[in-house]
């Protein structure tokens, strides 16, 4: 109960997040969509969900998980990352949800530090464009937060399961 309270509040700060986090233009990605970031269901569950997206300099990565449970490292180079070394480790995140702004185009290389959830696929490999391919034709302007469709679903879901669950805590929190 409490844990799953905790969670909650992590939601809750994410969509918090994603909806206050300042008027840089630019589009917030949700690591590993509805699942998160968390033990993968399988070897290339990150690698899949990269793929689907295209992420260009000034877009954010948002990763959302329990501290404790999980942590985010990067690693410079493609070597380090196939085989989960953390000889070289150039960030960490450990304090999740974690709000990551790609300011750089490249590629970025980032997996989970704890026990075996690289080795077990908790590992995400982006290329960064220097350019979105299109602009959207969404009515916003430019120096408006873009959340792409899905995402907002999702975004829309955290936020109700934290309501949720918000409200049958809330006796202790009155
Ligand atoms: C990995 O898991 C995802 C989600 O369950 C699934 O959609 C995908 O097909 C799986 N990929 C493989 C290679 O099993
Ligand atoms: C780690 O970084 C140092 C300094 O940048 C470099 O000399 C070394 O080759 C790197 N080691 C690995 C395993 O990438
Ligand atoms: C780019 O991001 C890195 C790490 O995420 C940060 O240290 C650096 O200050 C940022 N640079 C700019 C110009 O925002
Ligand atoms: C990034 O792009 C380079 C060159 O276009 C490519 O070789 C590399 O495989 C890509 N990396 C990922 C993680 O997609
Ligand atoms: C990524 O950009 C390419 C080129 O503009 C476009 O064809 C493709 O549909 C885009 N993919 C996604 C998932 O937005």
């Amino acid at each position: 109960m409490a844990s799953k309270t905790h969670y909650a509040f992590l939601l809750l700060l994410a969509v918090m997040a994603s909806l206050f986090a300042g008027s840089d233009a630019g589009v917030y990605h949700i690591v590993g969509a509805g699942k998160g970031w968390r033990m993968a269901p399988n070897k290339t569950y990150y690698e899949e969900w990269a793929e689907t997206r295209n992420i260009s300099i000034g877009d954010k990565l948002m990763f959302l998980y329990r501290s404790g449970v999980y942590n985010i490292v990067e690693v410079p180079t493609k070597e380090l990352f196939d085989v989960c070394s953390m000889k070289n480790i150039t960030n960490r995140w450990q304090n999740g949800p974690t709000i990551i702004e790609l300011n750089q185009s490249g590629p970025r290389y980032y997996f989970c530090g704890v026990g075996k959830h690289c080795e077990e696929g908790q590992k995400l490999a982006i290329n960064v464009s220097a350019f979105a391919p299109t602009p959207p034709d969404a009515p916003s302007s430019s120096s408006a937060t873009a959340i792409s469709a899905g995402d907002l679903l999702l975004l829309y879901l955290a936020g109700l399961a934290a309501a949720m669950c918000v409200a049958s805590a809330s006796s202790l929190l009155l």
